[in-house]
């Protein structure tokens, strides 16, 4: 691979939408930010210089960081942030993967207009599991426009960078094949929609019809609400537009505008049979390494509730409380300094304790309603795995307040989605149906709303690494807990020393 050099200098930039202006914290300026480009095996010098009065911190969404946690970016989780007329160089290298990811601000709610595409092709001379697209285009949702030939094929990368909206996204009739999803190739299949979480990936190959078509289609992307969240309705739209010589601009905007029709906003069994869909390719080249054995098993309930209010809170919960988002009863407490550094250097104490639990406080049916544990305690509690443990983890949504599904994101690894299922899981029941040949490999997954998922991976890779929902509204309620994996004994089994310039708190 090569090293590539980028600069992200973080300004303001006033930008209008619909009419209104305003001044936005941007990188150079643009908005969605910058395109990254690299290809597997690249190693990227990111120098973040930031001219803002808010500090700042980037996340390269998805990337594994292997002995690299330094340069993975979550506030207060990695590194503290850099402050005001401050710079670091993010410096980590690709190894193992290719495909469609994204980066985006990890501090507070900047990741708002903070974002832009991390897009990695394979090596040089190593083939797409599937036809060469005649062309290939980086979608973050937005107001698109797509100008398409006939009989093509093209490689939309399409990436949810939303603070809070899973969505259904559709082109009207035209089909797409699911190619890829958080950056991993799955078995292709066919599909009109596709429902993508924040977070969360997928690249689709659209072929365009075989003649010029006399008339436009609509692109649409909506919210798949499954609660009564804070969630609006309004539809993102693009256009695909084929660039016929037969037709001038004007003449195609009077072309007939097919619209497509897409699922209920809260169509479970829609969301459950595409998530099924994906698998691993799980080929000799692209191997699905599904953890066999399991050495630690874990169980969290994901779930909102509420804690006392404090004074000078102001207290939206029911009877007097405020909203709380927990993990196992935990809301999580951000640490005044980065939890990496205080692991690091062995200065744990006062930062952090090793004391997360494996299973709920307060074990109880979660599917009943009204529930009976809402409330919860605070704490930065963390989980210490020793190098190489290969993890389950069962997640369960206890349907709470509200009921949206829960993308949970985790930092430093991809893993195995083995199960999935509605109403409470169980233990003596559900393992056996797990699929460990060619489950979907990924970073964020939906926790069903009333039901629970089950993820494996293999703790590989040295640091301490975030695990959140994506919904920022549930990260700002204490939503999000993180591991901490021990060095193993061989040299690239451990964690490198962190660089000069790490910000300091
Ligand atoms: Cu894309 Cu910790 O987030």
């Amino acid at each position: 691979g090569i090293t590539r050099h980028y600069k992200f200098d973080i300004k303001l930039q006033n930008v209008t939408r619909l009419c209104h202006t305003k001044s936005i914290v941007t990188v150079n300026g643009q908005f969605p930010g910058p395109r990254i480009v690299a290809r597997e095996g690249d190693r990227l010098l990111i120098k973040v210089v930031n001219h803002v009065q808010n500090n700042i911190s980037i996340h390269w969404h998805g990337i594994r960081q292997l002995q690299t946690g330094w340069a993975d970016g979550p506030a207060y989780v990695t590194q503290c942030p850099i402050q005001t007329s401050q710079s670091y160089v993010y410096n980590f290298t690709i190894v193992g993967q290719r495909g469609t990811l994204f980066w985006h601000a990890h501090i507070s709610w900047l990741r708002a207009t903070v974002y832009g595409p991390l897009i990695i092709l394979p090596k040089h001379g190593v083939l797409y599991p599937f036809a060469k697209p005649y062309k290939e285009i980086p979608i973050i949702f937005d107001t698109f426009k797509l100008k398409v030939k006939p009989g093509k094929t093209y490689l939309l990368r399409l990436i949810n960078a939303a603070l809070n909206d899973e969505l259904f996204f559709s082109i009207a009739n035209h089909s797409l094949t699911v190619v890829e999803a958080d950056a991993v190739y799955v078995k292709p299949f066919e599909t009109n929609t596709l429902l993508i979480a924040p977070g969360q990936t997928t690249n689709v190959v659209l072929k365009t019809k075989p003649h010029y078509p006399n008339a436009t289609f609509l692109m649409t992307a909506r919210p798949y609400v499954t609660g009564l969240g804070t969630f609006d309705n309004s539809t993102v739209a693009g256009i695909l537009e084929y660039e016929s010589p037969l037709h001038s601009a004007a003449s195609i905007r009077n072309l007939p505008l097919f619209k497509p029709s897409l699922p209920p906003l809260n169509d479970t069994s829609f969301a459950t049979n595409f998530t099924n869909k994906l698998r691993s390719l799980a080929s000799a080249q692209f191997p699905a390494n599904v953890p066999q054995k399991v050495d630690r098993h874990f169980f969290f309930t994901i779930g909102l509730g509420t804690s006392p209010c404090q004074q000078n809170q102001t207290c939206q919960g029911p009877n007097g409380t405020i909203f709380a988002a927990s993990i196992n009863n935990v809301s999580f407490v951000q640490s005044t300094t980065a939890l990496l550094q205080a692991h690091f250097f062995g200065q744990s104490n006062g930062v952090y304790t090793p004391d997360f639990p494996i299973t709920p406080i307060f074990p109880f049916n979660y599917t009943k309603n009204p529930p009976n544990n809402t409330m919860v305690s605070n704490g930065t509690k963390l989980v210490v795995l020793p190098f190489n443990t290969s993890v389950e983890l069962v997640m369960q949504d206890t349907s709470i307040l509200g009921a949206e599904s829960h993308p949970l994101h985790l930092h430093g690894f991809n893993f195995f989605v083995v199960g999935q299922g509605f109403g409470n899981f169980d233990p003596n029941k559900d393992p056996s149906k797990f699929n460990l040949v060619d489950p979907n490999e990924r970073n964020t997954v939906g926790v069903p709303s009333g039901g629970w998922v089950a993820i494996r991976f293999q703790a590989d890779n040295p640091g301490v690494w975030f695990m959140h929902c994506h919904l920022e509204i549930h990260t700002s309620w204490g939503l999000k807990m993180a591991w901490v994996v021990l060095d193993g004994k061989l040299p690239n089994q451990k964690l490198l020393p962190p660089p000069a310039d790490l910000p300091k708190c």
